[in-house]
């Protein structure tokens, strides 16, 4: 039996975790987050995807178990690298969690380990930047370990497309470690597809989601045609996807969120702009974005005539409906401009249920408006009365 530790029990490390603990291999789930150890150690999961008894049934067949330490790396065959991969202040690439899992885990590096970066990163990251971390804090040569990347393309709460059936990018610096890579996951993922370069498969998940990016914030462009001309976007989406090819439906919203579309596309944008081949879409797009909050104010107070000293209900505050992540939101942007406008704003979000030390209110008829940001399947929108109702997934 195969060890395996993963490194970040989060969206991405949580589900690859049981997956491989569920197909045979003995899982270590490593993270830095004490709280976060101790729960999933009692069988309270921390992300949508897997439940408490999916998460008790590896806890007790001794298959899995999450820990703080990271002297289990001694014993790994294959490592996992799932930590997160953010933007810092400049909107550059904040590789500092990589690097602490890099160096942390270096020094208990055995030969003939496999290293699987899933983390999304820059072209070159993996070979230029993460092996030769772990040659200078390790006491091994390149030789002597292998290292692997495969994005992961998961979409929490998809329930067409998860983890297992979900087609996986593998890539390695050397032709073994790709193979042994394919091996790992072809245990538990039904189809692998094995790229020629890491550097594609890096680039490839790179422009998986600034795809989206830019058709989201196109389809939120049009939107606001619509609305403008008096025509009901969803209703234009609905004739326009009835066109058998060359036609893809996105659907507007109050803008992108998460970890992932608003970030990704701009570690794209910073390698282009370091090899000077400037990508105008992904900085276009993210304008777009960045400006559809600021938009929704404008409706807000056009619809109600004016936004100071009224009381407004904010709907939904995760970045997007039935998740209760609250990375990068846009509905952040939303109540700081409604704010900015005089508005008294409260939010409600059964998910979320605390932010930025606010906690959510109930749904009732006491507001002048209330703005649906993030429609979960759970809310029932009768509770408002006749309190008038700003829709920002497209209403005229
Ligand atoms: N969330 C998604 O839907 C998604 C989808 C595909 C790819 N990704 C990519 O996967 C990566 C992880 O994202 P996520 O959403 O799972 O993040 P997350 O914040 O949900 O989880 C990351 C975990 O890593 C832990 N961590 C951070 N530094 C650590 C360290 N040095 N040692 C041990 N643990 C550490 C954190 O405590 C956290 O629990 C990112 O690169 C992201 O872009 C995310």
């Amino acid at each position: 039996m195969k060890n395996v530790v993963v490194i970040g029990q989060g969206y991405v490390g949580l589900p690859v975790s049981i997956a491989a603990a569920t197909a045979g291999f003995k899982v270590s789930g490593l993270d830095k987050n004490t709280d976060k150890v101790k729960a999933l150690n009692l069988g309270r999961s921390n992300v949508e995807d897997i439940s408490d008894s999916e998460l008790n049934k590896c806890l007790n067949s001794g298959k899995y178990h999450a820990t703080e330490d990271y002297s289990v790396i001694k014993n790994a065959d294959i490592i996992l690298i799932c930590v997160p991969t953010p933007l810092d202040n400049t909107s550059n690439p904040d590789l500092s969690f990589l690097h602490d899992a890099a160096v942390s885990s270096a020094k208990f590096l055995k030969k003939n380990t496999l290293i699987i970066l899933e983390s999304t990163v820059e072209p070159g990251t993996t070979r230029n930047y993460l092996a030769p971390l772990f040659v200078s804090e390790s006491n091994l040569l390149q030789s002597e370990f292998e290292v692997a990347f495969s994005p992961e393309r998961i979409d929490p709460t998809n329930k067409l497309w998860n983890l297992k059936n979900t087609p996986k990018l593998i890539a390695g610096l050397t032709v073994d470690a790709r193979t042994r890579a394919s091996i790992f996951y072809s245990t538990f993922i039904s189809t692998i597809i094995e790229c020629e370069s890491i550097e594609v498969a890096e680039t490839a998940k790179l422009l998986e989601n600034s795809f989206r990016l830019i058709n989201i914030s196109f389809i939120n462009e049009i939107s606001i045609f619509c609305q403008k001309l008096g025509v009901d976007i969803n209703q234009v989406i609905k004739a326009a996807t009835t066109k058998p090819y060359g036609f893809m439906p996105f659907y507007p919203s109050i803008g992108v969120g998460g970890h992932c579309i608003p970030v990704d596309p701009l570690y794209l944008a910073n390698k282009a702009r370091e090899i000077g081949a400037p990508t105008r879409f992904i900085d276009l797009a993210d304008q777009v974005n960045q400006e559809m909050p600021g938009y929704f104010v404008g409706r807000a107070e056009e619809k109600i005539g004016g936004l100071k000293g009224k009381k407004i209900l904010v709907i939904g505050v995760s970045y997007k409906p039935n998740v209760a992540d609250v990375r990068e939101t846009p509905v952040e942007a939303l109540i700081l401009g409604l704010k900015n406008k005089g508005a008294q704003v409260s939010w409600h979000d059964d998910l979320v249920k605390e932010w930025n030390g606010e906690k959510s209110v109930a749904l009732s008829n006491k507001y002048d408006l209330a703005i649906l940001a993030t429609p979960h399947d759970y809310l029932d929108l009768t509770k408002l009365g006749d309190v008038p109702i700003l829709n920002t997934r497209g209403s005229i």
